[in-house]
């Protein structure tokens, strides 16, 4: 079963507790009860295309601990190949800490563990897989070096979230066929101030060097496709309520690239993303409400 789509990113095990507003620098806030699910950007986006019907391989590192084991078997679950997620002794697994208020906004530290002692090597052991792949998709909860070896042996599309953001180096950036950013990645990576409305985000977006194209995600404002001379704007669709937007973004990921693997146009990838990312914000967890095609097609 080669996969169609390699992700190349971290595993972790998410710990969540809802809270009435999120706290202040200093203070503390009563919250619910917490709830453990798995997440890590990159199982994310691997889950949330498998979903969608792709055959997908996930290239990461979890800790020998229970965790790992759990974040395996769940993977495995959903149909993620995991012959490349290798488990290590030297760490635990990659941890999330996150509190969710009432309004849906959340706040996110990443313990990355085992994500942190991803190699170039371990990378390369699934050069085959990467270079047969349709995709390759990355984030960067995991070292630079493994971000670059993978794109260096990429066959086919590569997608990279820079999440959470620090500079991308500029031999990845050359090879990135998609760049999918959120405002203030898009700021941070154009070293501009956080774009306040949609013309300033495609101003930005359109001065990034290197990506063939840049999505942008905008939350409330639906997302934008910017490429050489084209802007499409897509908007968000609405939802009855935002139980929890942790993984929205991963979502939009996945989808974005399940819909460019199978053939789709650039703006009809990112209008499936937008739809899948609205589904995904309706459940607790990254994972439990990203959407099937079947869900999707008759939302
Ligand atoms: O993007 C959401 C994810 O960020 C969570 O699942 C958490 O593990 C962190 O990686
Ligand atoms: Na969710």
């Amino acid at each position: 079963r080669t996969a169609e789509i390699v992700v190349v990113g971290s595993a972790n095990l998410d710990t969540t507790a809802r809270v009435p507003r999120l706290p202040t620098p200093g203070e503390t806030v009563l919250g619910g009860d917490t709830g453990e699910s798995v997440g890590g950007k990159g199982a994310n986006q691997a889950v949330a295309a498998a979903r969608l019907g792709r055959r997908v391989a996930l290239v990461g590192s979890v800790g020998d601990d229970p965790a790992g084991r759990r974040i395996r078997a769940a993977l495995t679950a959903q149909g993620v190949q995991v012959d490349h997620l290798g488990s290590t002794a030297r760490s635990g697994s990659g941890a999330a800490l996150i509190v969710v208020d009432e309004s849906g906004e959340n706040m996110i530290v990443v313990s990355p563990g085992a994500n942190s002692l991803l190699t170039a090597s371990h990378v390369r052991a699934a050069r085959e897989s990467l270079a047969r792949a349709a995709a390759v998709v990355c984030q960067l909860e995991i070292p630079e070096e493994a971000v670059v070896e993978a794109v260096r042996l990429a066959g086919g599309r590569v997608i990279l979230n820079p999440s959470p953001v620090r500079p991308v180096p500029p031999e990845v950036m050359a090879r990135v066929d998609v760049l999918i950013v959120n405002r203030s990645e898009l700021g941070a990576i154009a070293g501009a101030p956080e774009p306040e409305s949609v013309d300033g985000a495609a101003a930005l977006a359109s001065g990034v060097d290197g990506p063939r194209a840049v999505v942008v995600t905008l939350g409330a404002d639906g997302a934008l496709l910017v490429e050489r001379d084209t802007r499409v704007h897509v908007p968000a669709v609405r939802v009855p309520a935002v139980v929890d937007p942790t993984g929205a973004g991963d979502t939009f990921c996945g989808a974005l690239t399940d819909a460019l693997v199978r053939g789709a146009t650039l703006d009809d990838a990112v209008r499936w993303a937008v739809r899948a990312a609205a589904f995904a914000v309706t459940g607790a967890g990254a994972q439990s409400a990203m959407p099937t095609a079947a869900q999707l097609e008759t939302a």
